[in-house]
């Protein structure tokens, strides 16, 4: 049987250490993806911890993610907000990926919303827009690089989760009425994972909206799996950073620079409203 990389008292240590640096006991965690980390702004009576205080954390090295749990209160509930995360393509293991979700589950949060930013396959969407994740491809998942890969501890999860439902539609429908009430559109779609790091090929965006994508982007999905896996309710929102390209002319090429400004100015006010609305039904 092989060695699992972490273990629950390896998750149950890193919670340890967040509970003793705080007073707040959320039951909602937010993971904000690039150009999103200004959402932890809104939170009240904040603790902040840096993740590299905490034992086995993965500290992500991408420019604009600031690696901080910030938690206090939002619209009157406990929340953690985590400001940046770590990807596969920086060369962590899923394992690593992940371990934030299983300190979640051993803190007791019970919903998570992450968010993300993706290209826009579909080409309804633009720059700056926002979907409601409604489902999602797995690629590296396909490939083996799935974070539920190897033993199964049943006191975490099931050995086989089903993921009929894994973006829970009683959310989903809050930021429809969030989104109609404040006058923003809010596309919803398929969200398909690639490992990243390089953008897509205009071939291999040809092929992603053949299979049915509606945005790309290198996260989230490793992270929603394990949630499910661990019973915690998932709303996922992806900020269309760009629309995906499939042209091969020079000079239409993007940089993460691009990125990070659209989701920054554009994205994350409609982002943070929907995080408001979802927090006040609570
Ligand atoms: N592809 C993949 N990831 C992304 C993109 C993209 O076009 N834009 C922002 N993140």
């Amino acid at each position: 049987m092989p060695t699992p990389q972490f273990s629950r008292r390896d998750f149950q240590r890193a919670a340890d250490v967040i509970l003793s640096k705080t007073e707040h006991r959320p039951k909602v965690a937010l993971i904000l993806g690039t150009g999103l980390g200004s959402v932890a702004d809104s939170v009240e009576d904040a603790s902040i911890i840096e993740t590299s205080e905490l034992p086995n954390w993965p500290v992500s090295q991408v420019h604009g993610h600031k690696n901080r749990l910030v938690i206090g209160t939002l619209e009157g509930q406990s929340v953690l907000v985590q400001q940046g995360r770590a990807h596969f393509y920086e060369g962590w293991e899923m394992a690593d990926v992940t371990f934030n979700v299983r300190v979640m589950q051993m803190l007791g949060i019970q919903t998570l919303i992450v968010t993300n930013a993706s290209g826009g396959l579909n080409k309804a969407m633009k720059a700056g827009d926002l979907m409601l994740i409604t489902d999602h491809i797995n690629f590296p998942g396909m490939a083996g690089n799935n974070p539920l890969r190897g033993p199964n501890d049943d006191s975490l999860g099931t050995r086989f989760p089903d993921v009929t439902v894994a973006y829970d539609p009683a959310y989903g429908k809050i930021a429809r009425e969030v989104a109609a009430k404040e006058g923003f559109t809010l596309h919803e779609g398929t969200y398909v994972y690639l490992s990243g790091p390089n953008f897509e090929s205009p071939a291999e965006i040809r092929m992603l909206r053949l299979i049915g994508g509606d945005a790309v982007g290198m996260s989230t999905v490793p992270e929603v799996l394990v949630a499910r896996h661990a019973g915690i309710r998932v709303l996922g929102l992806s900020g269309v950073a760009n629309g995906t390209n499939e042209t091969n002319t020079p000079g239409t090429e993007l940089t993460h620079e691009d990125v990070l400004d659209a989701i920054a100015n554009k994205c994350a006010p409609k982002l943070i409203a929907i995080v408001r609305g979802v927090l006040r039904s609570m």
